[in-house]
C-alpha cells in the first residue's frame, strides 16, 4: 500500500461581529443546561467542565438561534471557497474548559466540523490536528472570534488548557451532493463547477 499525497485544508477565518455577539451568547450559555465530562483512562483523556453535547441536535436552543445567522454567513463563504454551495447543519454544542481541561484525540460524524473560539483569552490551549498522511501534528494559531472548519475525519484534540477559561462552539455539518429537493429552485446547484473548470484552464495554459 502507498499513500498518495493529496491536498486538503483547514479553513481559518473570523466571525463577523464577534465582539457584538460574544457576551450575549456567553450569558445564554451560562444560563443553559449543562453537563460535564471527565474520563481519563488508557484511551480517553477528556476533562470538560461544561458542555451541552446531549442537546446538540436541538438547533432551536436560545444561544444556538442567536449564533446561527452569523455562523451561516461565514460558513457559506468558507464552503463556497471550496466549491460547495449547500450545507446542512446537524449538530451544534458548546464546550467550556478550565485549568487543565482537555479533549483527547477524536473525530466527528458528518462531513465537516470546526471550532468557533467564543471566549479565548491569550494563553488558552490550542486545537491540534493530525495529518492522516504522515501523522504530522499541527497546532492552529487562532485568536478569539476566529473560526476553523475542517473535514470531520481529521483526528484532532484540544490540548490541556491554561488557568484561563476557554469557551468554544463546535458543530457538525454535511455538504450536499445532489441538487436542492425544492423543484422550484432549479438554479441552485450543489457544486460550483465554474471554480473547478477555471482551475483546470489555468493548469493547462
Ligand atoms: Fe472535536
Amino acid at each position: 500500500m502507498k499513500k498518495i499525497r493529496f491536498d486538503d485544508c483547514i479553513c481559518h477565518t473570523k466571525i463577523k461581529d464577534h465582539s457584538k455577539i460574544r457576551d450575549s451568547i456567553l450569558y445564554e450559555i451560562f444560563k443553559s443546561k449543562s453537563d460535564s465530562l471527565n474520563v481519563t483512562d488508557a484511551y480517553y483523556s477528556d476533562s470538560i467542565s461544561r458542555l451541552d453535547w446531549s442537546l446538540c441536535e436541538d438547533l432551536t436552543r436560545k444561544w444556538v438561534s442567536m449564533f446561527i445567522p452569523y455562523f451561516v454567513d461565514e460558513i457559506t463563504r468558507v464552503m463556497g471557497s471550496m466549491a460547495y454551495n449547500e450545507v446542512e447543519l446537524f449538530q451544534m454544542w458548546y464546550q467550556q474548559y478550565l485549568e487543565g481541561g482537555q479533549h483527547g484525540w477524536h473525530i466527528h460524524g458528518h462531513h465537516y466540523t470546526g471550532v468557533y473560539y467564543l471566549e479565548y483569552p491569550k494563553g488558552c490551549s490550542k486545537t491540534e490536528v493530525c495529518s492522516p498522511f504522515n501523522f504530522n501534528k499541527k497546532q492552529i494559531d487562532v485568536e478569539e472570534g476566529d473560526i476553523i472548519v475542517f473535514p470531520a475525519h481529521f483526528i484532532h484534540r484540544g490540548l490541556p488548557n491554561s488557568n484561563l477559561r476557554k469557551t468554544i462552539i463546535s458543530f457538525n455539518f454535511d455538504v450536499m451532493y445532489t441538487d436542492s429537493e425544492d423543484e422550484d429552485d432549479t438554479d441552485r446547484q450543489c457544486l460550483n463547477l465554474k471554480l473547478i473548470d477555471k482551475k483546470k484552464r489555468n493548469f493547462f495554459s
